[in-house]
């Protein structure tokens, strides 16, 4: 498998900076601190790292729908559009629109797509009513940072035309990069990292505005919101050892913002072995290291509206 060229790494955030990404919240980094605009080059980079898992779920929604009949596509919570451009090639007469609060990422999604994917602005859940119409409607990571998860997916599927479908990407698996034991500190590091990040992501739906705890069942979910479930795929990312840079950089832009968000979950000997695997310069560190590999799996529950 080819490792995809990748843009020119982000900037490496600082370890005072608490801006975070879809799953990996701190108890420091409530979502409404995020500067999702300044995230652009980091979740760019994630988006093309995935896109083979991507590529597939398209090509999936594709086979769940009449592709003639889909005359435009929404993906909510684009930010920089890597699904976007994916769905603009798998629906190719189709309107497709980006849409997300961030104008920075937006800018993104249009700059990528070469005039494919249009953009709309709008800050859920007060503006859903920008969305219009679709045919199909993706978001990724997105709905677990509006407050109330059902009341986003209902709306959703209120923006569904007749016999559209709903395609929902949250959690799937965590990230795998590095073996159980790989030489440095105590082994099951990543483990860890799951637990403690679990427990800040719980932190952070719950400083959300008008937050309702939810079941995460996200079939039944869809099925209040008024849709009929279309079946729940996953999708795997296997990018194996050894990497390639952009790959590493991302990697460690991963877990600098780990290193950030769990400086208090964590005990001194884990943060050491963090350190460790953030030093640029040592053998040992994430972006020299031959074990190093990239296993992601992506979940997608679809749902359609009523024909
Ligand atoms: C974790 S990113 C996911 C990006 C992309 N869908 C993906 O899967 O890689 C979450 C996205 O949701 C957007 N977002 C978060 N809260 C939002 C809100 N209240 N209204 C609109 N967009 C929001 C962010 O700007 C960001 O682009």
């Amino acid at each position: 498998m080819h490792q995809p060229h990748q843009p020119a790494p982000a900037p490496t955030p600082a370890h005072h900076d608490h801006h975070d990404h879809h799953d990996h919240h701190g108890h420091h980094a409530p979502a409404t601190d995020t500067d999702w605009s300044a995230l652009a080059a980091f979740l760019e980079r994630e988006g093309e790292l995935n896109t083979p898992a991507f590529a597939q779920a398209a090509q999936w929604l594709g086979e769940l729908v009449d592709g003639a009949s889909v005359g435009r596509v929404l993906d909510v919570g684009s930010g920089p559009g890597v699904v976007a451009g994916l769905l603009a090639d798998v629906f190719p007469a189709a309107e497709v629109v980006a849409v997300d609060q961030s104008a920075a990422l937006l800018a993104r999604a249009e700059a990528r797509s070469s005039g494919r994917v249009a953009t709309q602005q709008a800050d859920l859940p007060a503006e859903f009513g920008l969305l219009g119409a679709a045919d199909l409607i993706w978001s990724s990571q997105a709905v677990h940072h509006l407050g109330d998860q059902q009341a986003a997916l209902t709306a959703l599927a209120g923006s569904l035309r007749p016999g559209g479908l709903l395609a929902v990407a949250e959690r799937g698996l965590p990230l795998r990069f590095l073996p159980r034991d790989f030489g440095l500190g105590r082994p099951g590091l990543q483990a860890r990292l799951d637990a403690a990040h679990e427990d800040g992501f719980a932190a952070m739906r719950a400083q959300l505005p008008g937050v309702i705890e939810e079941v995460e069942d996200w079939p039944a979910m869809l099925s209040r919101a008024g849709l009929t479930p279309a079946g729940s795929r996953t999708f795997l990312v296997e990018w194996p050892a050894p990497l390639a840079a952009p790959a590493r950089e991302h990697l460690y832009g991963h877990l600098d913002r780990r290193r950030a968000q769990l400086e208090e979950s964590l005990d001194a000997a884990d943060l050491a072995t963090l350190d460790a695997l953030l030093d640029r310069d040592a053998p040992t560190g994430i972006l020299a290291r031959p074990d190093a590999f990239y296993l992601a799996a992506i979940t997608v529950h679809t749902a359609r509206a009523e024909g």
